[in-house]
């Protein structure tokens, strides 16, 4: 696996320990030069042109979807919904489906570990529909205990927002309990999957969640483009989130009736180029192996969970539960604010993430502003980990002198 990092040309040209794949991943050679055909080669606008460029666009982009129900083994590709990120999937459900659905006293329950993304959209439609806003917390192990998850969805429940790995502790969710548990009691299921996908099998099916949501740059897809899944019933439904061209069927001056499936959610111009290159980058995981890239990560990070915990000025963020825990391991150098020690990380050559992550609410019920965050993914080496190691002994030299002890 330690070969992979030869893929990625940016990795290679500047030999820095890039740690922030919780935020973007690198690209690979192969994702850059499928993008670069299509520019190259495809690119029109599809579904609208009788000419051969646009039917070859129109052609790439379908294939992408039919591959991508594939790749999460959704029922039908036109469940399959480009978005531009999880976030814009995420609004469009909040709108489209929480604004039309929840009534006065039903409840939304999230976890307090969602990103700002799954949840400031709902805070918005709970407020218009007079609806309440509900937190799962996590226990001392940054888990989700059975006793929260039973006590805090009701019969009242409507909808359940959940991530499947927090981009902050790295906690797997036992998402199939949550989603079951909430059908049980007539919830409809959120998962944003955008932290969990890149490294594990998604089977949109087996989860049964009615909703599912990813970002392709964070799987080694270029920027810009993403994912919505929902159940067929549930999509047909509902009411488009933005409208424009190509999402309509017939327009009267003040009337227009809509699209069926896919279209009635894909307003203007789509990014064809962005479904190549996340087709290009399905591929290379699929290459690789979901078993090969989570048994290479389960290495790399214990090895990272070990070494930090030699240091005793060191506070991990983790669960101790290694089976619950993903690839982003957030940390903080006791008394030095993450901003500082990311900065000299940064002179050494090491990339990671500080601040609070997009997940103000859960920062303040941990008691904190921010942390560092060092994320990993299948072109991390053990030698960028002792990178990592090597710059915080050298942060913490410069800063031990200021520490009370
Ligand atoms: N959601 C991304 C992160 O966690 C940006 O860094």
């Amino acid at each position: 696996m330690d070969e992979l990092k030869k893929d990625f040309p940016i990795l290679n040209s500047s030999n820095v320990a890039y740690l922030d794949s919780g935020a973007t991943t690198q690209k690979p050679q192969a994702v850059i030069d499928a993008v670069d055909k299509y520019y190259k080669t495809q690119n029109a606008n599809p579904h609208r042109g009788a000419y051969s460029l646009s039917i070859e666009a129109t052609r790439v982009y379908e294939e992408g979807r039919e591959k991508i129900a594939q790749f999460i083994s959704s029922e039908t590709s036109s469940q399959i919904i480009f978005t531009k990120n999880a976030s814009e999937a995420l609004n469009l459900i909040a709108y489209s489906y929480g604004l039309e659905n929840l009534k006065k006293d039903d409840e939304v329950v999230l976890s307090i570990m969602e990103h700002h993304s799954n949840l400031v959209p709902w805070q918005f439609v709970t407020k218009k529909t007079n609806s309440k806003l509900k937190y799962m917390y996590i226990n001392e192990n940054f888990e989700l205990s059975d006793e929260e998850i039973y006590s805090k969805i009701t019969d009242n429940t409507k909808i359940v927002g959940i991530t499947h790995v927090s981009n902050v502790t790295g906690t797997i969710n036992d998402v199939e309990k949550i989603i079951k548990y909430a059908h049980k009691k007539g919830a409809i299921v959120v998962l944003d999957a955008s932290q969990s996908i890149p490294h594990m099998k998604i089977d949109v099916q087996k989860l049964d969640a009615d909703f599912v949501v990813f970002s392709g740059h964070k799987m080694l897809s270029p920027l810009g483009i993403g994912v919505l899944y929902g159940k067929k019933n549930i999509l047909e439904n509902m009411n488009p989130f933005l409208m424009g061209g190509d999402m309509i069927e017939y327009v009267y001056e003040q009337e227009t009736t809509f699209a069926p499936l896919p279209s009635k959610f894909e307003a203007g111009t789509q990014n064809v180029g962005g479904v190549v290159g996340l087709c290009a980058a399905i591929d290379y995981i699929e290459m690789v192996g979901y078993e090969n890239i989570q048994k290479h990560e389960k290495e790399v990070v214990n090895y990272a969970i070990n070494k930090l915990k030699e240091l005793d000025y060191i506070k991990l963020y983790i669960t101790p539960n290694e089976s619950n825990h993903s690839a982003v391991v957030s940390f903080n150098i006791i008394g030095v604010h993450p901003h500082d020690v990311a900065s000299i990380l940064d002179a050494n050559g090491v990339c990671v993430r500080s601040g609070n992550h997009c997940a103000q609410p859960l920062m303040r019920y941990l008691g904190i502003d921010s942390t560092c965050r060092a994320s990993f993914y299948l072109y991390n080496t053990k030698e960028d980990v002792d990178k990592l190691v090597d710059s915080i002994q050298k942060a913490y030299k410069m800063f031990e002198k200021y520490l009370s002890k």
